[in-house]
């Protein structure tokens, strides 16, 4: 379609310079065979057919005029009569000016499809959005929280080249990874010691039931789905819900899970107080292998160093190098969520470069 909108524009020049050149081609070369009723007349399909794809019914009527010029008169050894002169021009003229019309035809139907998509992609990422917003509201204490495991999801799959569907993905799942959680008793949530049993199994329906959700909202977005299933799982099979094990574990699950527990672990929660990054980072170490999938463990510590890490802490630190749309392809709707999220929940980007 890119290719198609550059011919309609200034490609449209190439194609009359392309056009004109045929028909002249043509008439030389009947010339040189002493004109119609040689096969060769048959060459004047081209330029009429490119004539009616790229200029529409008027360019196809007026190039089959022209191809009808070219193939009677402009030839003095034509053998042809007038009346077959006629009938060839009139199939010329009505070859470009029916092509022409399902061309346009054609590309009326294209932007009707173009714009039917952009509104149901709208539709999708304004209901993400509102989900997103929902969770920040709903799970308050961890103000930011999601934001920020999203950002920093959206890091590792750059590091890691994903395909622009995977990045995206990555970034929503992180943003939505606890979408679940708005189905779980406040009580549970903000309660400040260890949870029992009971309330543990609870909580722990939330990878399903946010998962499920999304689903429900289309089966489109399954890959976020699957990553938000998957978000509590570990490398050795421990987690859950399903118990997944290594490569069989969504990646974007496991960047989602390795990103959520350094992004936890530096932030006061109701049941415990912030940890040194430093701390954070040794901890992660040393569930390498057995929780988190060892090679991501290894990218965050690095991409830390580099200071492409967002974090709490940062808060206090000095004004940020670069804004975060500079350092994230963000898209539209993703910019239009950070805005949203960054102006309720004060964060920044991370100056985690400092040792
Ligand atoms: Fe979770
Ligand atoms: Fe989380």
């Amino acid at each position: 379609m890119d290719a198609w909108r550059r011919l309609q524009g200034p490609g449209r020049i190439w194609a009359g310079l392309v056009v004109g050149a045929l028909l002249v081609g043509s008439a030389f070369l009947m010339y040189a065979m002493e004109g119609p009723p040689t096969p060769w007349v048959h060459l004047l399909y081209v330029p009429i057919i490119l004539a009616a794809v790229v200029f529409k019914t008027t360019g196809g009527v007026v190039v089959g005029l022209l191809a009808g010029l070219v193939a009677g008169v402009w030839i003095p050894g034509s053998t042809q009569s007038a009346t077959d002169w006629v009938v060839l021009s009139s199939f010329f003229v009505f070859i470009g000016g029916f092509l022409g019309a399902t061309q346009e035809l054609l590309e009326r139907r294209f932007r009707q499809n173009e714009d039917l998509i952009k509104k149901v992609a709208t539709i999708h990422a304004r209901t993400l959005s509102t989900f997103a917003s929902t969770v920040e509201l709903r799970d308050e204490p961890t103000g930011g929280h999601s934001s920020r495991v999203a950002h920093n999801a959206r890091v590792m799959g750059l590091a890691l080249d994903l395909e622009p569907d995977d990045l995206r993905a990555v970034y929503w799942a992180g943003l939505l990874h606890d979408l679940g959680k708005i189905g779980i008793p406040e009580r549970i949530l903000q309660k400040p010691g260890r949870l029992n049993d009971e309330e543990t199994k609870n909580m722990r329906r939330h990878s399903d039931m946010g998962a499920d959700l999304l689903l429900s909202v289309s089966p489109e977005l399954r890959q976020i789905a699957e990553g938000i299933r998957a978000h509590h799982e570990r490398w050795d099979g421990s987690g859950y819900p399903r118990g997944l094990a290594g490569e069989h574990i969504s990646r974007v699950g496991r960047i989602v899970s390795v990103v959520d527990v350094f992004e936890a672990l530096t932030c006061k929660r109701p049941y415990r107080d912030p940890q040194p990054v430093q701390e954070v980072l040794a901890f992660l170490r040393d569930k390498s292998g057995w929780w988190f999938d060892p090679t991501l463990v290894q990218l965050l510590e690095d991409l830390y160093w580099k200071g492409q890490i967002y974090t709490v802490d940062a808060l206090h630190a000095p004004p940020p190098v670069e804004e975060p749309a500079a350092v994230l392809p963000v898209g539209e709707a993703e910019e239009a969520i950070l805005r949203n999220l960054a102006g309720t929940t004060d964060y920044q980007l991370g100056s985690s470069g400092r040792p």
